[in-house]
Parts: structure tokens; sequence; C-alpha cells
């Protein structure tokens, strides 16, 4: 039985091959296509807003020929205290797979290991590895050619401003560990990187090649791509005001993107604050690609719910 819980579940070839399908499935879209999910019921359990993974995931699975069931957490008796084992095998009698998104990792990790049907990480406080694959994608889909996209990020340097020890930023460490990016952090000291994705690093085998910069400046110089997110995670709203205080000198500005190099790209996963973590002139400038990313989500979680099943 194979997940989807973390960047590392695909090698780097399964990778390789998981870009290439979101490719072929993306320029295939609207034409007569296979549908390896044919018959399937898969779940949708969420217990946090989303926008771009909800939508994307249903339509992707209905394109994939399965039908999408989405359950709102606080409408489950998950929510009321029934375990997770007790959730996870009673649904793994329904259903053909599960997408999660969820706070703790521990919870999708005991999803997967108590039920038995595939399950699919749609972010939890951790990780967002939909998110990581896609916006690789995205960028390889700028720098490298068919049959060699996953290879097009090797040595590649991007730059994350922020939150330094949130899920994307976790995401980014490991992703670009598989990938085999130049992964540099940049935000305030206290927000850092953790211990948690460092153990995870040495866990699945890879050195700390990340670099924490807390010099917004000097960590932008020569980069590839200068990528932010949401200065408040979901779950962290109590926080916000502390947070605002911090992380003022990490939103990524033109000034920012000067010591990037001329042709680097602006990145953000969205929700977006325009004034925040990115000015509006970098937002809708031309080194912006924030809506492929989004609509790559669709291509890339098909590509990935494909080489699951596999
Ligand atoms: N980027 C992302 O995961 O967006 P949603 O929270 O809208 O799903
Ligand atoms: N770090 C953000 C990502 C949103 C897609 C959050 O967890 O809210």
């Amino acid at each position: 039985m194979k997940h989807f819980l973390k960047e590392t579940d695909f090698s780097y070839s399964e990778a390789a091959a998981v870009f290439e399908l979101a490719a072929q499935l993306k320029a295939n879209r609207g034409k007569p296509q296979a549908q390896p999910l044919a018959g399937q019921t898969w779940g949708m359990l969420f217990s946090k807003s989303s926008t771009r993974t909800r939508v994307s995931f249903e339509v992707g699975l209905n394109e994939l020929g399965a039908k999408p069931l989405f359950m709102e957490q606080k409408n489950m008796q998950i929510d009321r205290g029934e375990t997770v084992e007790d959730t996870a095998r009673v649904l793994s009698r329904y259903l053909h797979g599960l997408v999660i998104r969820t706070h703790g990792h521990e919870i999708i990790e005991g999803f997967a290991r108590h039920g038995s049907m595939p399950v699919v990480n749609a972010l939890t406080d951790l990780l967002h590895p939909c998110q990581i694959y896609t916006d690789s994608f995205t960028l390889a889909e700028r720098w490298g050619q068919t049959g060699k996209l996953l290879e097009s990020l090797k040595g590649r340097k991007l730059v994350y401003y922020g939150d330094c020890a949130n899920n994307m930023a976790n995401s980014w460490i490991l992703g670009g560990a598989l990938f085999g990016m130049e992964i540099v952090l940049s935000g305030p000291e206290a927000y850092a990187p953790g211990v948690e994705i460092r153990n995870l690093l040495a866990k699945e085998g890879y050195s700390e090649t990340f670099v924490f910069e807390p010099d917004p400046v000097k960590a932008a110089r020569n980069a590839d791509v200068l990528y932010t997110d949401v200065w408040v995670s979901m779950g962290q709203e109590e926080e916000t005001a502390e947070r605002l205080k911090t992380f003022g000198p990490y939103g990524v500005s033109q000034q920012l993107m000067d010591q990037a190099r001329p042709d680097a790209y602006f990145m953000h996963c969205l929700p977006a604050h325009v004034g925040m973590e990115v000015t509006e002139e970098v937002y809708t400038g031309k080194a912006s690609i924030v809506f492929d990313e989004a609509e790559n989500r669709l291509h890339m979680q098909k590509a990935i719910l494909s080489q699951l099943l596999s």
C-alpha cells in the first residue's frame, strides 16, 4: 500500500516519472484520457479551510474517473473523540483512498497505519508535499524539457522568505533535498527551521544542505526563485500580532527581486496577503508565476494519484 504523506514517499526516479505524467496530463486535458480510478470513491477529510487543494482534488479525482466525497472534520465523530484508528478502519471499508488536510502530522500517519487505503497529504502543520511537487513542476516546465523535467531543478537556488519553521518551509527543505536544489531560508531568528524537520531530513538519509540566512538581501543574491507564504498559517491565528511585528523585513519587494538573477521567478503557494509578505509590484509583475502554480495543482495531483495506484 503506497501513501503520499511526504516528499520522499516517492524515490527520485518515481518523482521524475510523476513530473513527466503531469506534463502529459496537462497537455491532454479535455481529450479522452485513461481513467485509472474509474468506479472508485475517494474521501477528502478536511479540518482546515481550503480553496485550491479542495477544488483541484475534487476536479482531478473526477477527471481520473473517481467520485470525490468531501467530509468536514467538524461534522464527523472524530471531532467528538472517535479515534483515528477506528475512523481509518471504518472509512477503509467504504472508500478507495483518502485525501487529508489536518493539523498534526501524526494524524495522517495514523490514518495510513490503521487504514487499508492510500492516504494523500493535502497539508499538515508539518508538510505540504502536493504544493512542493506542483511548484517544482511549474519551474521544471520553464527550465526543463520532456524526459528531463525533474533534472532541470538540480543546483537551482530557491530562497524562501517568512516563517522558516512552517509547513511550506519544511516541505522546501525536504523536497529541495530530494530534487537536488539549493534551498535558502530567510526569516526572523525566532522562526528558523526547527528540530522536527532536521530529524526528518536525517531519517530520510539527507544531510543538512539547506541554509538559514536571516539577512534577506544577502539571501536573495543570485537566486533563481524568491518564494514566500503567509506569515500566519492556519491554526496560528492567536499569534498574529506578534508575528506581524517581526516579519516586516522579509516581505518580497522589487529591491529583493533585484538581488536575484535577472530571470528569477516569484512564487507563492497562495492565499496571498499583498502588501505583507509580497508587494503589489512583485505579485503582479512579470516575474510572478503564482497562478500557473495554482493551476498546476490539478495536473500534478492527478499525476501523484495515478503514480500511487500504478
Ligand atoms: N495553496 C493551498 O494549499 O491553497 P488552499 O489552502 O486554498 O488549498
Ligand atoms: N503555511 C500555510 C500554507 C497555506 C497553503 C498554512 O498552513 O496555512
